[in-house]
This record gives structure tokens, sequence and C-alpha cells, in this order.
């Protein structure tokens, strides 16, 4: 056997007389183990196949999961990776979280697909794991499910979906559906206008074409170490996404020989990287979430405000929408993470192990000299001097509350506004489109019990529509503040995660229409203008009581979810030994 991390990039010869794991040393290695060969046989392997490193490959395909829908072809080349390099692949499933076939929400089901992946990896035989995702919540539960299952990992996305075209403009998944949805609302466009652009908004299998949630963690798990280099960014048709899944077959059987097991990769230094990546793309909101949860499996809290100060100093160079121009494709073609990586050398832990056996500066040496482009800019001239998310606080959000700067209006992120508010979903609905709503374009408006327990599952319903009178009369943009989360393809002045959450008991509960409410970005501020003593008569009149349910998995998702800074994680999942908080400079 050799050592961990020696010999990168080489297969390392394979045989019957090298690695003997996998089938053949798992569990109890009497009648166990013979009854386990009887029954693979019956699948037609012999016991050479049986006796090469055994690399489970994740199957999330599902006729419910266009984004996933290139999954057949990504398994085929992992198996010819695996086979390769003198591997046994076996593919396996495990439940697929799609954004739009979710309800109540993604979110309230990423958790246990992250129980069901790690328990799976741990029940079935393998001594590597290749993660194929992509859909939003998928990357984030497989690499939680695989940090606490503990074995050498290595994580594959689907890729992104390519672009459309629109009466000879171009639109993609999702920021477009919601321009689109709001240029209707506001009844500039028409009926067959809007019928005619569904057809081109997601103009192939892969996932949303922007720096939404799926693009955000598939940066971040290359910038984790965590994926083959180049792995991020192509697009789910193309050949580049095949063979980046060849390859990652290739590294699974070499990860399984050299034992690289997840905890080696997954480091502080490996989490701070993919913080610096998560404010340089002007990610998802969401990734602050994700990446929490999945340092959260490692033993890592993270430090909301160490978080904030490696933002001022993290200016965002990736060029994609929401925050910016372009579409992942286009970040492909100029050069993906490698291109981003090399600018933010100075500002990296360059060595971070990965799982190719050679250090994050390695890769990027490896991957060349750069070329002329314009989808990521240098350091010396970004498209937002900070990072993408800035964390706020004040008597609103005594754990934090976070807002997307690089996407949101300037004139709209200094100042004070009357609250217009919604207890829940349920009221907004009924009310956010009447035409008698007290309500003006600077108002803030603010919706409760849409955080972890309150809807339940934190759904994406943070990013709040322009009550329609208002949209009518032109109003794009209003500060809008909620215990929730948005869609990473969103844009707008939208402060979400407000911590404690409205059904916890938060301040959030009670805010009243018509209180004032500061919000200050520059000072990292969101403070009700209420006296101490009236909110603690309001809480006195009001008290909250959490929600529950009798049973099923909504009982136990009520009874053990954590809120936004412990990555609304299940308390039970989490590491029971804590290693400290990140990032733990910046
Ligand atoms: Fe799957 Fe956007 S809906 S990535
Ligand atoms: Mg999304």
């Amino acid at each position: 056997g050799s050592a961990p991390g020696d010999d990168p990039g080489e297969s390392v010869p394979s045989g019957p007389q090298g690695l003997k794991k996998g089938l053949t040393q798992y569990g109890d290695s009497g009648f166990s183990l013979f009854l386990r060969k009887a029954f693979i046989k019956g699948a037609g392997y012999t016991d050479a196949a049986l006796e090469r490193p055994v690399i489970g490959i994740v199957n999330t395909g599902s006729a419910y999961n266009p984004c996933h829908g290139n999954a057949p072809q990504l398994i085929e080349a992992v198996k010819r990776g695996v086979m390769l390099s003198g591997g046994l692949p076996m593919d396996f499933p495990t439940i697929s979280v799609h954004e739009s076939f979710s309800a109540p929400t993604s979110m309230y089901l990423r958790n246990l697909m992250s129980m069901d992946t790690e328990e799976m990896i741990r029940a079935q035989p393998m001594d590597a794991v290749v993660l194929i995702g992509g859909c939003d919540k998928t990357v984030p539960a497989q690499l939680m499910g695989a940090a606490s299952a503990g074995i050498p990992a290595i994580q594959l996305v689907t890729g992104s979906m390519l672009t459309g075209s629109h009466r000879a403009e171009r639109v993609g998944a999702c920021t477009d559906c919601r321009r689109f949805w709001g240029r209707y609302r506001a009844e500039e466009i028409d009926e067959a206008d809007i019928a005619e652009v569904n057809d081109q908004l997601v103009a192939s299998v892969g996932t949303c074409s922007v720096m939404g949630t799926a693009s955000t963690m598939a940066c971040i798990a290359e910038a984790l170490g965590m994926m083959a280099p180049g792995g991020a960014s192509a697009p789910a048709v193309t050949a580049d996404r095949i063979r980046v899944a060849e390859r990652t077959g290739t590294l699974a059987v070499q990860i399984a020989r050299r034992r690289l097991t997840i905890d080696r990769v997954l480091t502080a230094e490996a989490f701070e990287n993919a913080m610096r990546v998560l404010l340089a793309i002007g990610g998802s909101t969401n990734g602050i979430v994700h990446l929490t949860a999945i340092a959260g499996r490692m033993g890592f809290d993270v430090d909301l405000k160490a978080l904030d100060r490696m933002s001022r100093e993290t200016p965002v160079l990736v060029d994609l929408k929401p925050s910016g121009r372009h579409y992942m494709e286009d970040f492909h073609k100029a050069g993906g993470m490698a291109t981003l990586l090399r600018e933010l050398r100075p500002l990296l832990h360059l060595d971070a192990p990965t799982v190719t056996g050679r250090t994050l500066g390695e890769e990027i040496d490896r991957a060349g000299p750069g070329f002329a482009q314009d989808v990521v800019r240098p350091l010396s001239d970004p498209i937002y001097p900070q990072g993408g998310i800035a964390v706020l606080e004040g008597n609103l959000a005594p754990g934090g509350a976070i807002i997307k700067q690089s996407a949101a209006s300037p004139g709209l992120m200094e100042r004070e506004g009357r609250a217009v508010v919604f207890e829940n979903m349920e009221d907004l609905a009924a009310r956010i489109d009447a035409p008698d709503l007290d309500v003006n374009a600077d108002d803030f408006l603010v919706l409760k019990n849409i955080g972890p327990a309150g809807a339940p599952g934190m759904p994406e319903a943070g990013y709040l529509p322009i009550p329609k009178k208002l949209a009518r009369a032109g109003v794009k943009d209003m500060v809008r503040i909620s215990d929730g989360r948005m869609s990473g393809t969103a844009a707008g002045t939208i402060v979400l995660h407000v911590t404690p959450e409205a059904a916890a008991g938060g301040p959030l509960a009670l805010v009243r229409s018509g209180d004032r409410i500061r919000l200050s970005v520059a000072n990292r501020e969101l403070s009700l203008r209420v006296s101490d003593e009236e909110l603690a008569r309001r809480r006195a009149e009001l008290p909250v009581s959490p929600p529950s349910a009798d049973r099923g998995y909504r009982k136990l998702f009520l009874e053990s979810v954590l809120q936004a800074d412990a990555g609304v994680d299940f308390d039970f999942l989490r590491a029971a030994e804590r290693r400290g908080s990140l990032p733990r400079s910046g």
C-alpha cells in the first residue's frame, strides 16, 4: 500500500493482489461474505471483478429531475473511468430532489437526502464513492452525507443547461424566468409572449444557467478540492462534461487506493477557500447555509462576523447573472474555475489538498496561463468591490441576517422605511396584489414565518413579489425582509435568513405594520426602531408556540431542525466534536 497523497495523478497497477477490500472485506468475512458474493454473482460478476476496488456511484437520475437528465451518460462515463483504472463501478440510487418538484420546498428534503446518501454509503460495500448531483440541494446533501460517512468521496455535477433564445434575445433559467414574469405582472408583455418564452428558458437538460445555487455549489465543490479540476463549469450536454465524468471515475479509483478519506480534503483551509470563492463568484445566498451545514458535519461552525470581514476584502470577479451579465457556459469558455482561482491566488490557501492528490496551488499551476476573456475580472478591476454577500446585525436579527449586496439596488441599501408586514405565505398571497394594500415604493415589505421551522423548510419565498399596483407603476425593486431564503437566481434588495426566525420566537415575530426599520448595508445594520419596552409588551401579548407535527418526517424535521446560522441541519446530524469557527481570520 502506498501512502495517501503520493504518486499524484498516476494510476497504480491493479489486480487481485492489490487492494483486497470492497466486497471482499466488508462486515463479517464468514457466512455473510459467502452470501454477499453469492447474491452479487446473480448479476454475473466473477471473483476477479469483485476483488477490484469497488467504486459506488450515486445515481440521482429521475424523470422528475431534468437538471439530472444526463445522469445515464455521466454514469456510463464514470464507469469507463473506473474500469480503465482497474476498479469495479457499482451505481446505486438515492432520492433525487429538483427545485420545482419538491413540495413544500426542496430545502425541506435536503437533510433527508443527506441521510439517504450517508446511510447508503455506509450500508453498501464501497472503497470510494462518486456523488453525482447538480440541482440546488443535491450537491450540499451529498457532501453532507459523504462527510458524515467518512470514506473517500468525489463530487461530479451534471453541469449547467444551455441558454435559449426568445425572439433573438438570449435567455436562461432562472434569472430570466423571474424577469419575464415580473414584466408580465407589470403588463409590459402579453400572454403570447410569456407562453412563448416558457419554451426557451430551459433549453436543455442540466442545472440553471446562471450563478444560482446549483452553479454556486458546483464552484464551491471544486474550491473545496472535492471535484476533478474543471468539473464545475462544463455544460451538461458537452463532450467536456462527459470527459470530466470519465476523469472522475479515474480519480475515484485513485482516492480509493490511497484511502484519501473525505476528512483529509474537507479541512479548515478547504472551507476557507470555498468561502472566498462563494464571495468572489457573487454566489447564491443559499451557498452560505449549505457550506455551514457541510462544515458542521466536519465539526466546524461558521462565524458570520468573520465571514463578513472576509467579504469586505474579497471582490466579486465573476460577471454572471444575477449579479452580472453572463451565463455558466460563458464562464466555462472563459476557463471556468481555473481562471477564477488563478485570479484569487493571493487570497487562497494554496496548500489545501484535493481529490487529485495534488494541492489546490499545484492544480492552479497545472491549469497553465490565462487568456483574454471578459467573464472573470482581474482582482484589480472587480465587478463589485466587496464580496457578494454582506452579513447584517441588529435587534431585528440578533443571530444575523444576510443580503446579496452585489445583486441589490445601490439606492435602496442605506435607508429607513415603514414596515408593511405579512404574517406568513398565505397572508402574503391573500393581500400582496390587493388594490387597497397600504404600500408605497419606499416601504419595507416584511414576511414572517418562512424560516427553517416556520414554513417549514425555509422556502425560497424571501423574494417577495412587488405589489401589483406598484409593479404596474414601474417599481422594479423594494427592500424586502424575511426569515426565509431566496433563489440564487434572484436579484433585488432582499434581506434574508433573519435569525432567529419568527416561528422560533425571534424579534421578527414582533414586527407590526407601521414600525420603522433601519437598513444600512454599509454599517451592516438591520434594526427595528421600536423600544425594548414596547417589544417586551408585544412579546407578552402574543407568545409564539413553535410548530409541531404528529408523525413522519415532518415530526423529525420540526423536532430537529437548527437555525440558518447552523446550516438548517438537524441537530443529531452535526459532528458531536466541535473543532472551532471558520473563517479563522479575514
Ligand atoms: Fe435545478 Fe435550477 S432548477 S438547478
Ligand atoms: Mg435555485
